[in-house]
C-alpha cells in the first residue's frame, strides 16, 4: 500500500478509520504538536504493534515528517495535518487511544492567547475520555508556569491517576529527547514530565461530531448572479456559537453562477471554503451550495453559512424569496 501524504483533518474519515491510514488496526498512540518528527518516528519504531497517529498544525512540520518516515519506510505512522482540538472532536473516538504524547506544547506566553492554551480543562477532559481503560497521557514542558497549570489541572481530573509518587519527574531515563526540550537544557532551563493513567472512574464521553447531510438552500430572485454581485459587501454572522465572515463574492455571468469565499469558525473547527450559487431549472431559481472545491466539511457552522449566504441573497429584491431549506444545526 502507497502511504497516503498530505493527510488533512478536512480530508479523512470522521470518526478516524485505521483502515484508510495504515496497514492493519491496531493500538493507537497519538502525537499532538510532533514538531520536527523525530520522536514521532521513534514511537513507530519502539511500538511496531501499535498504529503511531501525529497530529500538527504546522504544514513544515508535515513537510519534514512525511519526508522521515518515507525514507525510512515506516507503515504503522501517519502524521495528519489538525489542530489537536479537530481532532479529539471530529476524529478520535471514546475510549480509542492506548496513550497521548505531547511534548512541549505551545506555552502561549501572552495573557491573551492563553484560551488558546492545549492544556485545559476542557481539553484534557477531551484527552481523557479518549484514552482506552488503562492508557497514559504523557506530557513534557520546560515552562514552570506551564507545568504548574498542568500539574493543577490534571491531577484534580477524576479520571486520571498520577503514575509518578511527585507532581512531575524532571528526567526520564531512555527517553529521546525532543528537539525543543534541548533547546531547553541549553538554555538552562529544566524539564517537567508528567505520566498520567486512565484510571476506573467514570468520565463523560463527548460523542464524535460527526459530519451532516450537504446543506442546500434553494430560492427564487428575478436578479441574475452578476447583479446579486455587484450589490455584495462583506458581512459577519454569528449563529448558534459558529462564528460566520463572508468575505468575497464572485460572479461568472456566462454561467449565471456566483461563488461566496466565507471562513466558518466552530469551537471545535476552523474552515475556510467557497459557496456556490448556480441556476436550476426553473424560472429565476438558485440553489446555494459548498462548492466542490476545496475540502469543506458539512458542519452546523457550514449549515449556516448557506443559510446566512442563501437569505442575503433572497433579501435583495421584494419579489425574492427562499423556497427550501435543507438545513441543520
Ligand atoms: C514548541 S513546539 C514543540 C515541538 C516538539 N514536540 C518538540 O518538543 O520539539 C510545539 C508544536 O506543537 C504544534 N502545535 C501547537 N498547538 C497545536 C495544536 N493545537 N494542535 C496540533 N499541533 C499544535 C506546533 O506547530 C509545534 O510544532
Amino acid at each position: 500500500m502507497t502511504p497516503p501524504r498530505k493527510l488533512n483533518v478536512l480530508t479523512v474519515d470522521w470518526p478516524l478509520s485505521q483502515e484508510q491510514l495504515f496497514p492493519r488496526p491496531a493500538p493507537l498512540i497519538v502525537e499532538i504538536g510532533f514538531g520536527n518528527g523525530d520522536f514521532l518516528l521513534r514511537l513507530a519504531q519502539t511500538h511496531p504493534d501499535c498504529n503511531i497517529l501525529g497530529l500538527e498544525i504546522s504544514s513544515q512540520s508535515m513537510d519534514k515528517a512525511e519526508a522521515k518516515i518515507e525514507a525510512r519506510g515506516l507503515p504503522n505512522v501517519r502524521p495528519i495535518h489538525a489542530r489537536a482540538e479537530t481532532a479529539l472532536a471530529h476524529l478520535l473516538e471514546p475510549q480509542s487511544v492506548q496513550a497521548f504524547h505531547i511534548n512541549n506544547p505551545d506555552p502561549w506566553f501572552k495573557k491573551r492567547h492563553h484560551r488558546r492554551r492545549l492544556i485545559q480543562r476542557h481539553t484534557v477532559d477531551l484527552l481523557t475520555s479518549r484514552l482506552c481503560p488503562g492508557g497514559a497521557l504523557h506530557l513534557a514542558t520546560d515552562v514552570r508556569d506551564y507545568a504548574e497549570t498542568a500539574h493543577a489541572l490534571l491531577s484534580q481530573t477524576p479520571g486520571l491517576t498520577n503514575r509518578f509518587d511527585a507532581p512531575w519527574l524532571d528526567q526520564i531515563a531512555g527517553r529521546l529527547p525532543t528537539k525543543y526540550e534541548l533547546k531547553g537544557y541549553r538554555e538552562g532551563r529544566s524539564a517537567h514530565f508528567f505520566c498520567y493513567q486512565r484510571n476506573a472512574t467514570p468520565v463523560a464521553h463527548p460523542a464524535i461530531i460527526k459530519e451532516l447531510d450537504m446543506p442546500h438552500l434553494f430560492l427564487q430572485s428575478p436578479l441574475s448572479a452578476a447583479e446579486i454581485v455587484d450589490r455584495f459587501k462583506a458581512t459577519r454572522h454569528h449563529a448558534g456559537g459558529a462564528h460566520i465572515a463572508v468575505l468575497r463574492a464572485y460572479a461568472d455571468p456566462k454561467r449565471d453562477t456566483a461563488v461566496f469565499e466565507v471562513v466558518v469558525e466552530e469551537p471545535t473547527i476552523e474552515q475556510h471554503a467557497l459557496l456556490l450559487l448556480s441556476p436550476r431549472t426553473g424560472a429565476g431559481e438558485y440553489m446555494v451550495r459548498l462548492s466542490a472545491v476545496g475540502h469543506a466539511r458539512s458542519t452546523a457552522g457550514m449549515h449556516r453559512a448557506v443559510a446566512a449566504v442563501g437569505e442575503w441573497v433572497a433579501g435583495l429584491d421584494a419579489r425574492a424569496r427562499v423556497l427550501e431549506r435543507k438545513l441543520r444545526g
